[in-house]
């Protein structure tokens, strides 16, 4: 393994060097009235008196059903707080629920990192636990505390137990497409359908399948933004509210340390979370958070990073829907992300230095993997190489992402003619006639899906499958947006086309009939359209209208940078002007 050049945490801070004591400490007026308002609040001098302040930033919402333990665990993680000498405050923030915030909560996870960020710079902490877990919260609270650069530690809310439909598993947001097509082609009652609906979500926590939430806080751990194996606990297993309160006790010897994301946060261990990623067969959203989260560290990670990972590491987690048969709760008892990380070791710089204070390679000394149908070796994986693959050509000039591992492999490599829709809803009456004209090779496109478009990319890139095809027997076809679409799903769906059709990449131009090729080993996809053709239809391209002209809208769509930039606001980004300085108190 590489020598270790990873950072080490500076020497022990001071209780007089801690940054609440800017707010507590100063024998002036304005300190006077920051004390006498903690006591307004029944607390005593001697419980926050030279101890490290912990700002605990827990997305619990009412609507936000993944995260319906927080509400109760953060006591755990205040538990820990207060036993390793800390003072625990807790700051709410947008909880970012995956099934209830429209249009997509991809427009919101900027806003829950500037909120996490400016919580943090505007409040007297000294360090934060955060506690996220679905989908964009994830990448929402670490691209925050990483901007603030003040210790931080991630708490995962866990998966949720596996769905039960006649003592079947289920799993999240696949099952849902599988039976729902099921129902479409006449294959199962309604009855069916509630029975699969009362079962599918059976406890609090994430969904259960690789998608995007079990795909982020395995990025975070890999990342060393969370305890050693705390991102594969099951939220209802005892085991998550020790790790709450371990990451409580953490947390205040991180600010002693002051042990900053900053540190933590290097090119190798973006790197291994890449990897880590790549083996556990990863929802395609990781890629944007995860290049948005490297360049808020100031870690310049792209496209081409992901096709080289993909290209050597192999998929190891049996987890679906990339995987057969599991769940998140089988990966966990088969032995978890250190098990995973084990088997790969040889892709991992195991000298970053994580949250626990040691390196990654510490972390994962003596991990085990109790089945290895589950977490499988890399020479026997559930798909070799290219699980992800970042395609370019005339279509996607800044690349758009397929996932070979969950689809149909005869569409590797295809040539059909497109069916263009320019938005969901015509797509989707459309999908329901059972006189479309259409076939298995045709190529079904929905455009103005993308960042600006969506807007917020929503996650529709998994377009539905026509009635025709389905009561024909097929069950997957040739699909490509700039849109986004759920780690739970499946299928050759193209997506994340960038630039994308709204703003007038090339996508824009592509007209029904026309032929659209990709071919997954050569990496290509275009629309066979000749360059004077295309020239001639840019010539004749009008822009659509402005969707915003107030509000929040306004300035998403201002600042929204592309997919294969990570879809962060330019202006937070860490290279966009002067750093944001500590506030005057
Ligand atoms: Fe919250 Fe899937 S809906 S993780
Ligand atoms: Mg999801």
């Amino acid at each position: 393994m590489a020598s270790d050049s990873s950072p080490k945490p500076a020497a022990r801070k001071q209780a007089k060097d801690l940054r609440s004591a800017r707010w507590f400490g100063p024998a002036d007026l304005r300190s006077f009235g920051h004390r006498s308002r903690a006591m307004q609040m029944g607390y005593s001098p001697e419980e926050w008196q030279g101890k490290p302040i912990i700002a605990i930033v827990n997305t619990w919402s009412d609507l936000q059903p993944c995260h319906a333990h927080f509400k109760t665990r953060v006591e755990d993680v205040k538990r820990g707080i207060l036993m390793a000498g800390g003072f625990p405050v807790e700051l709410p923030a947008l909880s970012v629920s995956e099934s209830y915030v429209k249009p997509t909560t991809m427009m919101y996870r900027n806003m829950l990192a500037m909120e996490t960020e400016e919580l943090l710079r505007s409040h007297p902490v000294d360090g934060a636990v955060l506690m996220g877990g679905c989908d964009k919260t994830t990448p929402g609270l670490l691209l925050g505390a990483t901007s603030m650069n003040i210790p931080a530690i991630f708490v995962p809310a866990g998966p949720m137990l596996r769905g039960n439909f006649q003592g079947k598993y289920l799993g999240s947001g696949s099952d849902s497409w599988k039976y729902w097509d099921e129902l479409r082609a006449g294959k199962i009652t309604e009855e069916d359908w509630h029975g699969v609906e009362g079962g599918i979500a059976r406890s609090y926590g994430t969904c259960m399948t690789m998608g995007t939430a079990s795909t982020m806080t395995a990025i975070a751990e890999a990342a060393g933004m969370v305890l050693p194996g705390g991102s594969s606990i099951p939220a209802a297993d005892s085991g998550h509210i020790r790790l709450a309160s371990e990451s409580g006790r953490r947390i205040v010897e991180m600010v002693w340390e002051d042990l900053t994301p900053q540190k933590i946060q290097t090119r190798p261990a973006f790197e291994n979370a890449i990897a880590v990623a790549m083996a556990m067969g990863c929802s395609t959203n990781a890629i944007i958070h995860l290049i948005a989260m490297a360049r808020r560290a100031g870690q310049d990670i792209g496209l081409d990073d992901f096709e080289r990972a993909s290209r050597k590491v192999p998929v190891i987690g049996n987890v679906r829907p990339s995987g057969t048969a599991y769940l998140m709760e089988d990966f966990f008892y088969a032995g978890g992300i250190r098990g995973l990380m084990d088997r790969i070791r040889q892709h991992l710089r195991l000298d970053c230095l994580t949250v626990s204070g040691k390196t990654l390679g510490e972390n994962i000394e003596g991990a085990k993997v109790f089945n290895d149908d589950v977490i499988r070796t890399t020479d026997n994986p559930i798909y070799g190489e290219g699980s992800l693959a970042v395609l370019k050509g005339n279509l996607a000039p800044d690349g758009c992402v397929i996932k070979p591992a969950a689809m149909d492999q005869r569409f590797l490599k295809h040539s059909g003619p497109a069916l263009v829709f320019d938005d969901y809803p015509s797509m989707k009456k459309a999908v329901d006639d059972e006189n479309l004209d259409i076939t298995a090779d045709h190529v079904l496109v929905l455009r103005n899906a993308g960042p600006q478009g969506g807007p917020g990319m929503p996650e529709w890139g998994m377009l539905p499958m026509p009635k025709k095809l389905l009561k024909e027997g097929h069950r997957d076809m040739l699909r490509l947006s700039d849109a986004r679409m759920s780690g739970t799903s499946y299928g050759a769906c193209v997506l994340h086309v960038a630039p994308e059709s709204y703003i007038g990449g090339p996508l824009a131009l592509l007209k029904t009939g026309d032929i659209v090729s990709i071919d997954v080993a050569a990496r290509s996809i275009r629309m066979e359209v000749s360059d004077e053709e295309l020239a001639r239809r840019r010539a004749e391209w009008v822009p659509p209208p402005v969707r915003f002209e107030r509000g929040y809208g306004w300035v998403f769509t201002k600042h929204i940078q592309q997919a294969s930039e990570g879809c962060d606001f330019d202006f937070l980004r860490t290279d966009f002007g002067a750093p944001v300085s500590e506030p005057v108190i």
